[in-house]
């Protein structure tokens, strides 16, 4: 009904619209007053922690996207190897699991087929499973060692968007309570990490009111056939997500494509009037990945693409190369995926509606896939 909507005209637009509580709710009781990490729910004792010699994270669609973030995070903050798998390709191969094996379950529902199945293969391999998951009781963080639930409350609509931006920040508490755990890490650092995490739901709310032009664009594009998306390290996954996310929604040929790859073939599929979204990495910090990726939009711009670009606010460099530029706000280059994520749910949800699809139940899809 209405009243359940919020007031929306659908779920996932209410559900967008409550990310910033969801990310701050996720945050809320997991950092005491001295800015450590207090995560006793984690019950794998410090000392199996301390011991962990790999790291493998299995997910299915869009949480799968928050495994491929975290990553990021996880060798970054801890200097553990990270792998990350869809589920449904884990056990068929024979992965290498030991009891030295941390493998970390992402799933909004906690019913998934796959990913359960994947951890009931570690589990009997010795491994310890953690679950990420938004939950309560559900048969995954059940069969699961330990779980970090994610806060987001329910999520109704077939498109994940809140329970991601939730994923991530769990991702990024469990890469930096190893770090705590294990001495990577320190105080200083992780007190740094966690102020900036704080901030990131005023951020979230900030780009929740610019999304005006975003929708206008996605409206003016309703009878294209295809959308490309380009990023780089961080903003490859968001890539990736943006394109599962047109997939689910608009029902158009979208792709995610990691930049640097661009010249290895997809720069083939440019032709005039193209759209293609980059997302663009920070100016500050990594400036090399920034610098190339200026430079991939400058190349698929000369072959007559439309240019859709996501780009941190004061980053001028990119502007003479945007047909179409969507500001967000300043993060360090980690954490960017929250904000940059919330401009192609938007997009999506928006060409949806344009093309008169049914945004919270998009054609053969399911919430929940509970089967293999
Ligand atoms: C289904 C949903 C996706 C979701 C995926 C994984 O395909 O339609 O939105 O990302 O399952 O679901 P999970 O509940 O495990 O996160």
């Amino acid at each position: 009904s209405a009243a359940e909507k919020g007031g929306y005209d659908y779920f996932m637009l209410k559900e967008i619209a409550e990310q910033p509580k969801a990310v701050a709710d996720t945050l809320l009781g997991r950092i005491d007053a001295a800015g450590s990490l207090t995560l006793d729910e984690v019950r794998i004792s410090t000392a199996e922690l301390r011991e962990v010699d790999k790291v493998v994270i299995v997910a299915c669609g869009t949480a799968f996207h928050a495994g491929l973030i975290a990553k990021y995070a996880i060798e970054h903050w801890t200097r553990i190897p990270c792998e990350v798998e869809l589920a449904s390709e884990f056990r068929y191969r024979d992965p290498i699991l030991d009891p030295r094996t941390l493998v970390i379950a992402i799933s909004q529902s906690g019913e998934t087929m796959d990913t359960l199945m994947a951890l009931r293969h570690a589990r009997e391999q010795g491994s310890k499973v953690l679950a990420i998951c938004n939950t309560n009781g559900s048969t995954i963080p059940r069969e699961s060692d330990a779980v970090l639930y994610t806060h987001a409350g329910p999520e109704v609509a077939v498109a994940s968007t809140k329970a991601f931006l939730t994923q991530l920040v769990a991702c990024y508490l469990v890469a930096l309570y190893l770090g705590q755990v294990r001495g990577t890490k320190w105080g200083d650092e992780i007190r740094a990490v966690i102020r900036d995490l704080s901030k990131i739901s005023q951020e979230v709310e900030r780009v929740l009111k610019t999304m005006e032009p975003v929708r206008e664009l996605a409206r003016s594009l309703a009878t294209k056939n295809t959308v490309l998306f380009l990023g780089r390290h961080v903003g490859y996954p968001v890539a990736l997500e943006g394109a599962l996310k047109l997939k689910e929604l608009a029902y158009m040929h979208a792709e995610g494509f990691a930049a640097g790859e661009l010249k290895h073939g997809p720069i083939a599929l440019i032709e005039k009037d193209l759209p293609v979204v980059v997302v663009v990495p920070s100016p500050r910090g990594r400036s090399v990945l920034h610098d190339k990726i200026v430079s991939n939009i400058q190349e698929i711009r000369a072959r007559g693409a439309r240019t859709i670009v996501i780009a941190e606010e004061g980053d001028e460099a990119v502007a003479p190369y945007a047909d179409h530029l969507i500001r967000i706000p300043a993060t360090p280059t980690l954490l960017q995926p929250l904000v940059a994520t919330v401009p192609l749910q938007v997009f999506a949800c928006e060409l949806a509606t344009a093309r008169g699809n049914e945004v919270d139940q998009p054609r053969n899809l399911a919430k929940s896939v509970t089967v293999e």
